[in-house]
């Protein structure tokens, strides 16, 4: 089968694999009809994710249809439509019984990073019952591929971490995918403001359409004096950190209000620095989360009943045959305006 390979820092290609066959008896083996690139995907080929290995197949978001199942699969056969989650998991294992499937023991995000991914023809799904989830008959599949990783990302380490409440304020750095998929799910609650901020133009454009009541350029400065302004000097509620750079922490340190939270989503690379010698006395709550997807049947029915749609975050299609190429307009962002991008198998 075709499948995009990681081949160590900076490069990858479209190559030969041979097929998945089904290892344990918890295993599906799915065929991808639809899937994506994410930035994770970027810093993998950047070369920070050591856990990724040269010779891994990636991806980690997806739908596709069922083509061999194990014999311990008791929840899906052969034909059925699917969504990927972006973690597997068991299910059992004391993490995965408090909901943290991220930190299941012989799963969490694993697909695209331990074990090969969904850019391919073919994926090899573990504990295959807990880790798909049917897709709703004869429905669009675009939109579910939103569900693998970003919009649970920006709902339960953004929206549900940051505690955001009908009526508060809320200030997202980082409109990008997920900055943007945390700005839709907000909405289930009604905050009063959101405040979108970043320095792309186009992407701050995006985030106004899709409900931001301000958006701010942080390249023009003056960015915390303009959300004091906006909150009567009082800062924000929720602060969602969505970029992953020590600056944009510290932003949100700057505007986030007395018994606020900061809720961060980003991947940080480098040590960030925190200010408690001045949010010592501001009773504020910290969170970080890799996301667990336990969002996802919840998120999945408010997708299928039109309550959020993800459609607009997809810019661009593709076949996966034209995968390299996607991976430069993806990557290009800047001058392509893309935020999602679909491959077709
Ligand atoms: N916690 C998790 O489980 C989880 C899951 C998926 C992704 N992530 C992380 O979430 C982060 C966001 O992902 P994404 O795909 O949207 O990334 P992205 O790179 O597409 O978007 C980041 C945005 O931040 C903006 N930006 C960069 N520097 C800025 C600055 N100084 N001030 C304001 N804006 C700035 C960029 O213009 C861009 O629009 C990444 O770090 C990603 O790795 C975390
Ligand atoms: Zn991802
Ligand atoms: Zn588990």
């Amino acid at each position: 089968m075709q499948a995009l390979v990681y081949q160590g820092s900076g490069r990858m290609a479209r190559a030969e694999r041979p097929t998945p066959v089904v290892r344990d008896a918890t295993d599906a083996i799915v065929r991808v009809t639809k899937t994506t690139i994410c930035g994770t995907d970027l810093h993998i080929l950047a070369g920070h994710v050591p856990s990724c290995e040269p010779g891994r197949v990636l991806g980690h978001e997806g739908t596709g249809v069922v083509e061999t199942v194990g014999p311990g699969v008791t929840l899906f056969a052969p034909g059925d439509r699917v969504l990927i989650s972006c973690i597997t998991s068991c299910g059992r294992c004391p993490p995965c019984r408090k909901g943290m499937y991220s930190h299941c023991l012989t799963g969490g995000w694993i697909l695209g990073n331990r074990i090969d991914g969904t850019q391919a023809e073919q994926v090899h799904v573990p504990h295959a019952d807990t880790s798909l989830y049917r897709l709703p008959d004869g429905t669009d599949e675009e939109p579910f591929v939103m569900l693998s990783d970003i919009l649970p990302t920006g709902f339960e380490c953004g929206v549900l971490n940051g505690r955001v409440t009908p009526g508060g304020t809320v200030a997202i750095v980082g409109s990008g995918p997920i900055g943007l998929a945390a700005l839709l799910t907000a909405q289930f609650y009604a905050p009063a403001e959101v405040v979108m901020i970043d320095r792309d133009a186009h992407r701050l454009e995006v985030a106004r359409s899709l409900g931001a009541t301000t958006a701010v350029n942080s390249g023009d400065g003056g960015t915390v004096a303009q959300v004091l302004a906006l909150t009567a000097g009082r800062g924000v509620d929720t602060a969602i950190e969505a970029v992953g750079i020590p600056a944009t922490f510290n932003l949100c340190e700057d505007l986030v209000a007395a018994g606020g939270t900061i809720a961060n989503i980003g991947v940080h690379g480098s040590k960030v620095d925190l200010h408690l010698e001045r949010l010592w006395s501001h009773n504020v709550t910290i969170t970080t989360r890799l996301v667990d997807t336990v969002s996802l049947p919840m998120l999945m029915e408010a997708v299928h009943n039109r309550r959020v749609d993800p459609r607009p975050l997809i810019t661009h299609r593709f076949a996966l045959a034209e995968i390299v190429a996607a991976y430069a307009t993806f990557r290009d962002a800047a001058n392509t305006k893309a935020l999602k991008v679909i491959l077709t198998t």
